[in-house]
């Protein structure tokens, strides 16, 4: 099928989708064009992407993954940045956490899903928000990337990060307030592997000390299968509760030409 043709179908299924929800919710002329002003809103302010990856983009992910039996990927979100430093010791904060804030040191490997061997020198690269629900979003803190070891070993040292609220002030925020929805991610660490420098995954990791996880507002983005088993670790003197996880990244390997396509 070529681009245009695709393009005619999307539309011709979505028409006929909405124009099931029409009939079935009798939905007014007056209220359409509400919509209509709504999304000339949401337009205005930038957030239409972020719109769709909310509704759409782990139904899209799920539909169109190739690495079945592979960790299941997940979404990137908007707070992602390339570069982030080379960690040597897995610890990603390099200045000391507020005395309060849990700390967890995740241990696993990355794995290859065919063969159950550990890939080594596969890079993982990390970001998520602090024990306050806030990303870093001028420098590298609670971001980095580490190496795998001969066995695919890798090893993580960071704050445990929390729920955080999005779109307070913008058309998301209000279009879920006038759902009575809350707009509250659950709390996730995110993670992309490379692997002789392609992307073989990107997911994200869930807390289960997040008061949402059943209500998470991106759509189908918390499974079972990607909320982290924490466990009581030993106290660290100075520091905050301490936790222990494990998570093996299991990865269809691709080529760069694979991975692109
Ligand atoms: C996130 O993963 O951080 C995210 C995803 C979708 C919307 C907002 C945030
Ligand atoms: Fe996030």
């Amino acid at each position: 099928m070529s681009g245009d043709e695709r393009l005619m179908e999307i539309w011709r299924r979505s028409v006929e989708a909405l124009r099931g929800v029409v009939t079935e919710m009798k939905i007014t002329e007056d209220e359409l064009h509400l919509a209509g002003h709504y999304f000339n809103r949401l337009g205005q302010s930038g957030m239409c992407p972020s719109l769709l990856d909310v509704a759409f983009a782990m139904t899209s992910i799920d539909a169109t993954r190739k690495d079945v039996g592979g960790t299941r990927p997940n979404l990137e979100g908007p707070y992602y940045m390339s570069k982030a430093p080379l960690r040597a010791d897995g610890t990603l904060f390099d200045r000391p956490p507020a005395p309060d804030a849990p700390i967890v040191t995740l241990t696993g490997r990355v794995v290859d899903v065919e063969t159950g061997v550990g890939i080594p020198g596969a890079e993982v690269d990390v970001w998520h928000a602090d024990h306050n629900g806030i990303y870093d979003r001028n420098g590298f803190y609670l971001r980095g990337r580490v190496r795998t070891d001969a066995e695919g070993r890798y090893t993580l040292r960071t704050i445990v990060p929390n729920d955080y609220s999005e779109h307070d002030h913008d058309p998301i925020g209000e279009l879920f307030r006038a759902m009575g929805q809350s707009n509250t991610r659950a709390a996730h660490i995110h993670i992309k592997v490379h692997v002789d420098g392609t992307e073989q995954l990107m997911t994200q990791l869930f807390i289960p000390l997040s008061q949402v996880l059943d209500t998470d507002y991106v759509v189908g983005a918390v499974t079972d299968d990607l909320v982290l088993a924490l466990k009581p670790a030993p106290a660290v003197a100075g520091q905050g509760p301490q936790y222990a996880a494990t998570f093996d990244f299991r990865i269809k390997r691709q080529r760069a030409a694979q991975a692109a396509a």
